[in-house]
């Protein structure tokens, strides 16, 4: 029997064509493509990269925008039926229990052929904002609001949240962030996925798979971490004493390092210099001058003082980005989601088009 490798750290499950990560020297890319090339895209084009392969032209990209747009409505039975469970700010329960709905509303839910599998995706994509929205409206007993056609996904996904239409920025920077959280080759949830989509199960089922994954704290719930340690430190002076009581109690700190990446993410730049254009329009840097302080400190004590390569992941600056787009932070994980719904929907198209169940060995002791 071979090695056991604890975490399967450093083994290689499979091929894929979806996304490269050098974690050495922080790059990134989708279908051949470097996240920062990206990063300034719509999020509908690189949703159709990652699902189709290809950065669509004018008009691929026209007819899919509009197609997503045409299926961003909910079932008004669903609603109903949502209404009678009491998530309260549970988001990602909600928004699971609410996909198994979806499922049960599409006609096509246990169909397997590709154009069925093509219509599920769609609606997958085009349904999450309208879903995470929703629910969180309903915890206040707020109606649903209509999508607004006029509006891409993400400046869309904030109106149904808000009511309000995004200033350019904070359009732009929920564009950015369901780009840069679209896809990231074997993470835990899309791992996960593809053992289901391995099985032949359907495409809401793996999807499924990948949600209750990636709800918890050391994954997708990181993000939510971090929003509520920087509500616990409150300001600036108080950051030093909160990360080195942390470090003396051995707690892990939200936002922090990565399997893969052992240098700075790249996204967490992106990120950075989206919440620096964020705080110098709302006139407010106490969230970005705090969370550049919890940086300039863990620099110190994880790299100079302890050699150890931990640095801000995906999850650290996307927090300081949501607290400024006043984003709550139960609604992490979920915002999360909806950008990966795209890159899940790639890989459960990759495992079905070259299938092997997947079904590794333990060591039994
Ligand atoms: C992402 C993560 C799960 C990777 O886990 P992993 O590859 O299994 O790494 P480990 O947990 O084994 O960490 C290796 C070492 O670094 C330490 N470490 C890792 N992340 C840390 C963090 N965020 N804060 C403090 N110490 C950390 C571990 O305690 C361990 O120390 P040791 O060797 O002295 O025991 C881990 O870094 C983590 O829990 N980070 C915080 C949660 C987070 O931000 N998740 C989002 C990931 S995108």
């Amino acid at each position: 029997m071979e090695e056991m490798k604890k975490g399967l750290e450093g083994v290689v499950a499979l091929d894929t064509k979806i996304s490269f990560i050098d974690g050495i020297q922080g790059i990134l890319m989708y279908r051949g493509i470097k996240i920062e090339d990206l990063a300034d895209l719509s999020y509908d084009a690189v949703s159709y990269l990652l699902i189709n392969g290809n950065i669509p032209n004018e008009t691929e990209l026209l007819e899919y925008s509009q197609e997503i747009k045409k299926n961003r409505q909910i079932n008004g039975k669903q609603i109903e039926v949502l209404n009678e469970f009491d998530f309260g700010i549970e988001a990602l329960d909600g928004l699971r229990t609410a996909i198994s709905c979806t499922a049960h509303f599409d006609l096509e839910n246990n169909h397997h052929s590709p154009d069925a599998n093509k219509n599920k995706s769609i609606r997958l994509v085009a349904k999450f904002p309208t879903i995470v929205a929703a629910l969180h409206r309903a915890s206040f007993g707020q109606e649903p609001l209509e999508p607004n056609d006029e509006l891409s996904h993400g400046a869309n996904f904030l109106y149904m949240l808000t009511g309000k239409i995004p200033t350019e920025l904070e359009a732009e920077a929920m564009e950015k962030d369901l780009i840069l959280s679209a896809e990231h080759e074997l993470n835990p949830s899309t791992f996960s996925l593809r053992i289901a989509a391995s099985t032949l199960s359907d495409l809401y089922s793996a999807v499924i798979c990948g949600l209750c994954t990636l709800k918890g704290p050391l994954h997708g719930g990181a993000r939510k971490g971090v929003m509520d340690m920087l509500d616990e430190v409150g300001t600036i002076e108080n950051v030093q004493s909160y990360v080195l009581d942390k470090l003396e109690k051995k707690e892990k700190i939200m936002g922090f390092g990565h399997r893969v990446y052992k240098t700075y993410d790249p996204r967490a730049r992106i990120y950075k210099d989206v919440a620096k254009r964020l705080s110098i329009e709302k006139q407010d840097s106490s969230w970005f001058d705090m969370a550049e302080e919890i940086e300039r400190i863990l620099y110190h004590e994880f790299v100079e003082i302890r050699g150890k390569s931990l640095y801000p992941n995906v999850d650290f600056y996307s927090a300081v980005v949501y607290k400024y787009l006043d984003i709550p932070a139960e609604l992490a994980t979920s915002i999360f989601a909806i950008g990966r719904v795209s890159g899940w929907i790639a890989h459960c198209m990759e495992q079905y088009a070259d299938n092997r169940v997947i079904r590794p060995r333990a060591h039994f002791v």
